[in-house]
């Protein structure tokens, strides 16, 4: 079990346990999803290096727990040390003609109702994505009623550089708004192709960079922009938002229609606003009738990913220009967006990996 040196660790042996803990989700080995790197063992530390598929691994915390209970009977007096990296791979088809082809991941986030969170939603699932470490950016598809720059706190104009538009920074996200660029009133009185004269520069004119993931935040309905977006870009997945009421409910059988049309596959639902966890007495109440997303999703054959409460601090931190996941990461609400962006994220990586289908699972680092 150790080496010459009784006291060290032999890293041979180490790996070796190591690449037989399996990962819950893809129930492939860590050893053969190609995810354990280097392996050091110095005077008094093991450090394992491990490479996740995306930095948003829903079972980043499960697997430490495992390789710990592997590794702690075998490292003596070691300290063990976790490096973990990730790089995530593409989930979309390419095309010869894609406007996009920086963008490994993009994700849309409909309903076919307004008002139902959209934009909160998909700012959030953006900025936790961001703070987890991946490349994110972005794009208020909404021409009409754009959220972002109200949501994130910016105004400021894009600056062009070599005919394109160079994204706002701002709480780690690259972001673009049609807001950034004209007046609200102005956009209001343009017409069919304008609007998808613009939302198409958004994705072709837009210096966007090598982007993890790219969220579009659309606006309510079945129109035009939905129709635009499914014709010019791969989409990686849309996720309906809804709240609980039978009225939003019956949008969500609307919005994965529209996408099953268009080729798009529903990635899942959130149930936003769910419940409402009163101050006062901590007890959940149920407004809205809550669950009804899980209900439905499960009768269409969907997951749910995630059901956010109804909380004024989500409203508060938007209003403020932050999203609650920065502004109050460990509340229940900020958990419950991460959660959701978790998911998202895992879901996408495993697509990715059912894409390139290797036999001997990802290949990745080093
Ligand atoms: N879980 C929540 N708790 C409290 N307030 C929320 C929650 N989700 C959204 N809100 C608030 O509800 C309002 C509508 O949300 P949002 O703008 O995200 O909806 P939307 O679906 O994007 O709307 P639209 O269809 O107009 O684009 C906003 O003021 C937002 O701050
Ligand atoms: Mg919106």
């Amino acid at each position: 079990m150790f080496g010459k040196d009784t006291k060290t660790p032999d890293p041979a042996v180490l790996s070796a346990q190591l690449a037989e803990i399996k990962d819950p989700r893809l129930d492939k080995t860590i050893g053969a999803l190609g995810w354990l790197g280097e392996l050091v063992v110095d005077a008094k530390r093991v450090r394992v290096d491990v490479c996740l598929p995306t930095p948003a691994w829903q079972n980043k915390s499960v697997l430490e727990t495992q390789m710990r209970e592997v590794l702690l009977p075998l490292v003596g007096g070691h300290q063990l040390e976790f490096a973990w990296s990730s790089k995530v791979e593409r989930s979309r088809a390419s095309s010869s003609t894609e406007l996009l082809p920086t963008v490994k991941n993009l994700i849309l986030l409909a309903s076919g109702k307004g008002g139902v969170g959209k934009s909160t939603v998909a700012t959030n699932v953006a900025a936790a994505l961001a703070h987890r470490g991946a490349q994110v950016g972005l794009l208020d598809a909404d021409i009409y009623g754009p959220s972002i720059p109200t949501m994130l706190g910016t105004d400021e104009r894009p600056e062009v550089s070599g005919q394109r538009l160079v994204p706002i920074h701002r709480h780690g996200l690259r972001l673009m708004s049609i807001g950034f660029i004209v007046q609200a009133q102005d956009a209001m009185v343009w017409r069919g192709p304008m609007l998808v004269q613009a939302l198409t520069q958004f994705m072709r004119d837009v210096d966007w960079g090598e982007l993890d993931y790219l969220i579009i935040d659309m606006p309510p309905g079945t129109g035009d922009v939905q129709l635009t977006i499914a014709q010019s870009v791969k989409v990686s997945g849309a996720v309906l938002v809804s709240t609980p009421q039978d009225v939003a409910l019956a949008d969500v059988v609307r919005g994965k229609a529209m996408f099953d049309k268009t080729d798009i596959p529903t990635l899942g639902v959130v149930e936003n606003m769910s419940y409402f966890v009163c101050g006062s007495c901590d007890a959940r109440h149920e407004i809205f009738s809550s669950g009804g997303a899980r209900r439905l999703a499960e009768k269409m054959d969907l997951p749910v990913l995630g059901e956010v409460p109804l909380d004024p601090e989500i409203r508060l931190a938007s209003d403020s220009g932050k999203p609650v996941v920065l502004t109050h990461p460990h509340s229940a609400s900020a958990q419950a967006l991460f959660s959701v962006a978790d998911q998202i994220a895992s879901d996408l990586a495993v697509r990715a990996q059912a894409m390139t289908a290797k036999p001997t699972g990802l290949k990745i680092i080093q």
